[in-house]
């Protein structure tokens, strides 16, 4: 097993978010997230790397066989974790090219990359400044492969950006995951990367608890033609939820 959550609950504020959160994501598998605005799939991608006011309440996490709720991030991200975050922090004062430096010591894999990405010409700017939506989720993206994590937590890596550039991510993405034993949780509203990377499991998270459990593709067409709403009162729920 690459990831454990089990029976979490999360406190953000005071407020409880997650409420006894249970999934599990295997070595080299993909697991897409789906749920409607506010149901705390950030926070739960938050919570496994360990950012500064996601208080575990109870439940625990593994990474591989390693507890890693109560380690701080820098130990989560030794041991494999990336994120790929909603909304990109903007860094003032550092290049891109530093950051891919710093990164990677691979010089070939950064030309490549940025080449492949559409940011040969971002490498001499100040990391996300001024970048457009798609170019900041693009920088991410380089980054995060960069980095080379075991298992990417990337929180709706296509929005804001446009079909062709989701087509380019795609293929970066699915190319990187094919690699041996790399896995994935993807946050997606739109659907649209699963057009891309192979992914044979999806959950949907409602209202800080884990919905349902099924196949991507099915559950994206369910929520499409019924929405969410009819999601909350499905039968089989009880079910695929196990
Ligand atoms: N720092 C915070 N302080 C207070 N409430 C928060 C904070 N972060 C998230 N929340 C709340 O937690 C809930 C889940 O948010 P989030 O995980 O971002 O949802 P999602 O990603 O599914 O849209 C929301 O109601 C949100 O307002
Ligand atoms: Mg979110």
């Amino acid at each position: 097993m690459m990831l454990e959550v089990k029976n979490v609950s999360v406190e953000v504020s005071g407020r409880l978010i997650l409420q006894g959160v249970d999934m599990h994501i295997r070595k080299g598998e993909v697991v897409v997230l789906f749920g409607p605005n506010g149901s705390g799939k950030s926070t739960l991608l938050k919570t496994i790397m360990g950012f500064e006011g996601y208080k575990v309440i109870s439940g625990e996490i593994l990474l591989g066989e390693t507890r890693i709720d109560g380690l701080p991030v820098e130990e989560r991200v030794k041991l494999g974790l990336g994120l790929m975050y909603q909304h990109p922090p903007q860094v003032r004062g550092v290049k891109l090219a530093q950051i891919a430096g710093r990164l990677s010591g691979n010089a070939g894999l950064i030309k490549e990359m940025s080449e492949r990405l559409s940011l040969s010409s971002h490498l001499s700017r100040d990391i996300n400044m001024g970048f457009s939506g798609g170019e900041m989720k693009r920088s991410e993206l380089f980054q995060l492969i960069l980095q080379d994590p075991g298992l990417l937590l990337l929180d709706e890596p296509e929005s804001g950006v446009d079909l062709e550039n989701i087509s380019v991510m795609g293929k970066v993405l699915d190319g990187y995951l094919k690699e041996e034993g790399k896995s994935a949780l993807i946050i997606t509203h739109t659907g649209y990367i699963l057009d891309y990377i192979n992914a044979r499991k999806g959950c949907v998270m409602i209202d800080g608890k884990m919905w349902c459990v099924g196949r991507p593709k099915e559950i994206f067409e369910n929520i499409r033609e019924r929405g969410y709403d009819k999601c909350m009162g499905c039968d089989d729920r009880a079910q695929s939820a196990r």
